[in-house]
């Protein structure tokens, strides 16, 4: 696949894998992403997972036409890049390494070699020229790996962003949801943590005019690139995205489900323009964190259960916890039976996240709705709108 007419597309798609890194479930399969800039050098960026070396290889010496590559850049150290560096490096072995000293460490400890005598270590702003293409390498630390490097190539004005601007999903699966949605699952469940430095590499890379970005997942994009750089400006700066009101809940017996059904109802009555219901024990955990990131304000619904909380909202407030969730409205229902608790729980464990606002009207219910409770949550519902 041609990216430009000097920069080919090398990548596999993956149909075979089940949980991406070990955790996010990927129902439209996974792409890993590499690139091969064609110039009076030849410059391969990153490889893929090791289960493709081969699929990658026959790519890679598809878009070679018979030369030989001179550098293989490698931007991230992370196994779904890098597994094939040594299957490169047996193939190729005159060609020179082209890595971060962070990322040569990583070579030494993951195939007990840093090519120490066939390698360039990179730093911000260094530039490798292949020709036309001149390269400028920024550093990116934990965008999603210490190591991480961006790459600009001022000839074609592309940007090689490495996890940035990454997407779940196989590239040869339409995905209808557009973009946007497996894309902001897939950067608040990677990257989401690192707000702060997603948001310097975007400053970084602001003072580049950029055509297309080449992400080491996810498709390439080359038109309307406004729409997906606001998005990380969006993401990154933990700011809300989308009007509306999210309600995530556990509910056993059917009755805290009955008070959030409840609260969806009255939201919208009162000009709520949407409110998303998640069931925490049966939505993709990952997609009920990435609605906690897109709205402005929660709702979170649960049981006291083992004098704590239900373990499914447990495991939830600390995947968000885990990314950095902050500068958010929030309300609590709680129900219990005999000892309700759940409130103060939720107040406990959410005490470390910064910038929250816990509303003090919320709604205790005992088993079951009463009148009393359903007046609170329609009083709740007015607040919220
Ligand atoms: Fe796609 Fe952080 O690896």
């Amino acid at each position: 696949m041609k990216v430009t007419n000097d920069i080919k597309y090398i990548g596999v798609n993956d149909h075979e894998i089940d949980l991406f890194e070990g955790q996010y479930d990927v129902p439209n399969g996974m792409a890993y992403n590499s690139y091969v800039i064609l110039d009076e050098k030849i410059a391969v960026f990153d490889t893929v997972d090791a289960r493709f070396g081969k699929e990658w290889l026959d790519n890679l010496k598809g878009a070679l036409d018979g030369k030989s590559p001179d550098y293989l850049i490698v931007q991230h150290m992370e196994p779904d890049h890098s597994s094939n560096i040594t299957t490169f490096k047996n193939e190729y072995p005159n060609a020179i390494v082209v890595a971060s000293d962070k990322a040569f460490v990583m070579m030494k400890q993951f195939f007990g070699s840093d090519y120490s005598d066939n390698r360039i270590i990179v730093k911000d702003n260094d530039t490798l020229s292949l020709g036309k293409h001149n390269l400028t390498f920024l550093t990116a630390p934990m965008v999603h790996w210490p190591e991480v490097i961006v790459t600009y190539d001022s000839y074609d004005k592309v940007l090689f962003s490495a996890d940035a601007f990454g997407k779940f999903g196989a590239l040869d699966i339409e995905d209808e949801d557009g973009w946007a949605c497996e894309a902001r699952r897939y950067y608040f469940g990677i990257v989401g943590k690192y707000g702060m430095q997603a948001s310097n590499l975007l400053k970084k890379v602001s003072t580049f005019e950029i055509n297309t970005i080449c992400p080491l997942h996810g498709p390439v994009l080359n038109e309307n690139l406004d729409y997906y750089l606001d998005l990380y400006k969006t993401w990154t700066s933990y700011e809300v995205e989308s009007e509306g009101i999210v309600i995530a809940y556990t509910s056993i017996y059917g009755n805290t489900k009955k008070a959030v059904e409840l609260l969806k109802d009255e939201l919208l009555k009162n000009g709520c323009p949407k409110v998303v219901l998640n069931d925490l024990a049966r939505v993709d955990m990952h997609e009920a964190v990435e609605d906690a990131f897109r709205y402005g304000t929660m709702v979170l619904a649960t049981t006291t259960y083992n004098n704590d909380i239900f373990p499914f909202m447990r495991e939830f407030l600390y995947e968000l916890l885990e990314r950095g969730y902050k500068n958010r409205k929030i309300a609590i229902i709680e129900n219990g039976t005999w000892a309700p608790n759940a409130r103060k729980r939720i107040k406990a464990i959410l005490d470390e996240a910064k910038g929250l606002e816990i509303l003090e009207n919320g709604v205790t219910i005992r088993s079951a709705m009463t009148e009393e409770s359903k007046k609170e949550i329609e009083e709740l519902a007015k607040i919220l709108k």
